[in-house]
């Protein structure tokens, strides 16, 4: 499959316009255990992958960790009510595996649940409807140490986790994501390692993949059996790729950083089988014997959603990537794509480095619902980091409006070309742990003084969200 062409119309989003949505839009705002929790050994919670590395020297930033984080395990009240201020109508969190299981094995950690029925009864008193992430990257250490995701037995230690969360909460939570962002999981994972648990294995990064997306097809399993009426789906990480030039060496870079990225994981979910040149074009690191009779159809159960994140654009060429940007050894983001050179283009960034690029989120929805489904799609995680600065109690975060304002327009503009997107949740509610950078990048909506005993501060960003969320939509400008 080739990269879509941009539609017509999509490429320049009319910045001034009053934009509704359609009633019934889901607006909120997501965030993760690990970035957020801290009380990283409290009432039971058993180690993790990501406790593993961040207290491993050289990973993260500053040698930040999440032991305290945000403190929203102790603060979970008043961080509710902040988000009522803000009129969220829904709330995307993960419940963390060693909270609940802390060897990701054998009974539940009842202490571990409560803080989730805590957090759910809380949010439902308060009429934001908790949308639950089963995994957001925090492994229990056990299982890694007996072998992570690149061994087969991880899935069905998933769907046995699984079991336990929705016995406990399926009466109160209706939408369920199984996985968030399978490819950072594998590729940064086990791939490049900068993530959790940091191993450099490409082979063992391919099979990672594989396991997670069969996790993932049997905790659906799990799911449905003990609750039919429950709205399954799973989040996906996607870009858009497109080649530097239009020579053919630069269009099969993007073709194969397309199919690593994208395609590795949307044809197995929602077509039910690996793409065959992504296959071929990992043929010198793995030869797929991994994957088992039937894998294939576990994993591509129907689902009732699908949770696509989008943050921005891949441009590639082809030629040897910088030597800074390689950071290869035996591992790699890209297995047997090494090759690939990422381009910056010279448009404006985010603190991440990251390009600015709205119309990029209208054609990954297009492309999700023309190619590959019909669900109802919903954005999972959307946002930047920008460097805010608190000038007499305010943050003021001008630029971190205008990306919300521009990819909102870009929703918009999706759902006005027939795609059916049904709801948004920005990253992120609060400033938290941004893996391995730390604490030293700010998402959030609301800026978290974690000097001054954890302070609270809406930004301007979360003043206008709650506005576009009362208005349910984007005022003229
Ligand atoms: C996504 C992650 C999320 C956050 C944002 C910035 O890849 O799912 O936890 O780190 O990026």
């Amino acid at each position: 499959m080739s990269n879509p062409a941009p539609s017509p119309g999509v490429g320049v989003l009319d910045q001034g316009a009053e934009l509704t949505f359609p009633s019934g839009f889901l607006w909120g705002a997501a965030t993760a255990a690990y970035q957020i929790e801290g009380a990283a050994t409290e009432d039971g919670r058993g180690p993790s992958i990501w406790d593993t590395f961040s207290h491993t020297e050289g990973t993260v930033v500053a040698g930040h960790t999440g032991d305290v984080a945000c403190d929203h395990y102790h603060r979970l009240a008043s961080d509710v009510s902040l988000m009522a201020d803000l009129g969220l109508k829904s709330y995307r969190f993960s419940v963390s595996w060693p909270r609940v299981q802390p060897t990701g094995s054998g009974p539940a950690n009842a202490k571990g649940l409560d803080f989730y029925r805590r957090l759910v009864d809380d949010l439902l008193a308060s009429d934001i409807e908790p949308w639950l992430t089963l995994y957001h990257w925090d492994l229990p250490q056990r299982l890694e140490d007996e072998g992570g995701w690149p061994a087969r037995d991880t899935a069905a230690r998933f769907a046995d986790y699984t079991r336990l969360v929705v016995d406990a909460l399926g009466d109160r939570v209706r939408h369920w994501t199984t996985l968030n962002e399978p490819w950072c999981s594998a590729f940064l994972g086990y791939g490049s390692g900068v993530h959790a648990p940091g191993r450099t294995d490409s082979a063992a990064a391919v099979r990672a993949g594989h396991h997670l997306m069969l996790g993932h097809g049997l905790a659906v399993q799990a799911l449905r059996a003990a609750r039919p009426e429950a709205q399954v789906g799973v989040t996906v990480n996607l870009y858009p790729v497109d080649p530097a030039t239009d020579s053919p060496e630069d269009v099969d870079a993007a073709r194969r950083i397309d199919g690593l990225a994208n395609r590795f994981f949307l044809d197995p979910l929602l077509r039910g089988s690996y793409p065959q040149d992504v296959r071929d074009d990992l043929r010198r690191i793995c030869d797929f014997g991994h994957v088992r009779e039937g894998d294939l159809a576990v994993i591509a159960a129907p689902l009732d959603l699908v949770g696509i994140n989008y943050y921005s654009r891949h441009v590639v060429a082809a030629g040897p990537p910088e030597p800074a940007s390689s950071g290869f050894v035996s591992g790699s983001t890209w297995p047997g794509s090494e090759d690939v050179r990422f381009v910056s283009r010279g448009v404006p960034v985010t603190d991440m480095q990251w390009e600015i690029d709205a119309p990029g989120l209208v054609e990954t929805l297009r492309r999700v619902h023309e190619e590959y489904t019909d669900l109802p799609l919903y954005v999972t995680e959307n946002g930047s980091a920008f460097v805010d600065t608190v000038v007499d109690g305010r943050v003021d975060d001008v630029d971190r409006v205008a990306y919300f304002d521009a990819h909102l327009r870009a929703a918009h503009a999706a759902i006005s070309a027939g795609v059916p997107l049904v709801g948004y949740f920005a990253w992120s509610l609060m400033d938290n742990f941004e893996w391995a950078w730390g604490f030293t990048k700010r998402f959030g909506m609301i800026y978290v003084d974690y000097d001054d005993d954890q302070a609270r501060i809406p930004k301007s960003s979360a003043r206008w969200y709650a506005e576009v969320i009362r208005r349910n939509g984007l005022a003229a400008q």
